[in-house]
């Protein structure tokens, strides 16, 4: 159990594109199916469109509104993205600019663990002295995306998700994280300068299920807890086969993992706040609720983090 200062989600948001994509859309321009998609990675449909800034202004937008705050009143913008608008400056930047934030802003590229690695970096803010920040995770892998490369195209989507922060006295919700990288597999997943997205898929699935539990088991158990206290799961959204993977080897029930992949796809930093978001507004999340929020990818990287919800 974590002590000192810690922090609570006060507020949250999400946007993605109008545009819809079905898996038909897409085999009419490539070649493949609705059946290999749904069977391959459980994905329907998914978002496409807009800019990582302004998905990411929209979500920290509806976030602030829903906890009942100003931009004046938050001392930092963390957005984890990996598709920012520019090499420089950091999108993040024009976040600030767009909502008005008084503080200060920076991006986390952690790819699709960013949001994860966002929100143990926000607490490390709040532990000295940070009274409220936004945490935003934001995506626009479709601007990367060869539409030819039937392997990455059917896989991605667009969107955003945001969090509000702020500080209590004594522990608040986190009780447990950790964040971890092996860059030797960096090659796995990649996108050089003036590129498109490259993954290898088989071995990337290969290496997300072991380390997204190693990950997860870490920090149950420094939580505190045991697999069986989880009452929430929020995995990154990239193939359901993944997540129901994963889900065995913990020992969790399917229907404790929130899934979202069937209508966003792979949103990258977007996923797991599109993921909680979604459980929040279907009534899945109480206060007092554990909840597992895990994710992998490009790096590689991972982390989790155990969450008592509402502190
Ligand atoms: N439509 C139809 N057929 C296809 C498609 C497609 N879109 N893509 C590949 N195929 C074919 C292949 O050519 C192959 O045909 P063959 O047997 O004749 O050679 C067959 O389908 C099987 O292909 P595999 O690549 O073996 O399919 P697999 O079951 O491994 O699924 C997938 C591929 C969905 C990409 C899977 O490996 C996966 O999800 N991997 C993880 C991806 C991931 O998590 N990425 C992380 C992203 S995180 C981030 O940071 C962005």
């Amino acid at each position: 159990m974590l002590t000192g200062r810690g922090g609570v989600v006060t507020g949250w948001g999400i946007a993605v594109p109008d545009k819809v994509v079905t898996n038909d859309d897409l085999s009419a321009t490539m070649d493949t199916n609705d059946a290999w998609i749904v069977e391959r990675t459980g994905i329907r449909e998914r978002r496409i469109g807009g800019t990582t800034s302004g998905l990411a202004i929209e979500a920290g937008r509806r976030a602030l509104e829903h906890a009942g705050r100003t931009p004046d009143e938050i001392d930092a913008v963390v957005l984890a993205t990996t598709t920012p608008d520019a090499i420089v400056p950091g999108t993040s930047a024009t976040v600030q600019d767009g909502l008005g934030i008084a503080g200060g802003a920076f991006d986390v590229n952690a790819a699709c663990s960013g949001f994860v690695y966002g929100l143990s970096v926000a607490h490390g803010l709040l532990a000295i002295g940070a009274r409220r920040l936004l945490l935003i995770g934001a995506d626009t892998l479709s601007r990367i995306t060869d539409w030819d490369d039937r392997s990455v195209a059917v896989l991605v989507g667009d969107g955003a998700g945001a969090v509000v922060l702020e500080a209590v006295d004594g522990p608040g919700q986190l009780l447990s994280w950790n964040v971890g990288a092996d860059g030797s597999l960096r090659h796995l997943l990649k996108c050089d300068h003036g590129g498109y997205l490259y993954m290898d898929g088989k071995e990337i699935f290969r290496k997300a299920v072991r380390v997204l539990v190693d990950s997860a088991l870490q920090a149950v158990s420094e939580a505190g807890l045991t697999i069986d206290d989880i009452d929430l799961m929020v995995p990154h959204q990239a193939n359901l086969r993944i997540i129901t993977a994963a889900c065995q080897r913990l020992g969790i029930p399917e229907d404790k993992a929130v899934m979202v992949i069937d209508r966003y796809g792979n949103t990258s930093s977007a996923s797991i706040p599109l993921a909680l978001v979604d459980a929040l507004e279907t009534g899945r999340l109480e206060k007092g609720a554990n909840v597992l929020l895990t994710g992998f990818g490009g790096g590689m990287t991972w982390a989790s983090a155990v969450l008592r919800w509402g502190g």
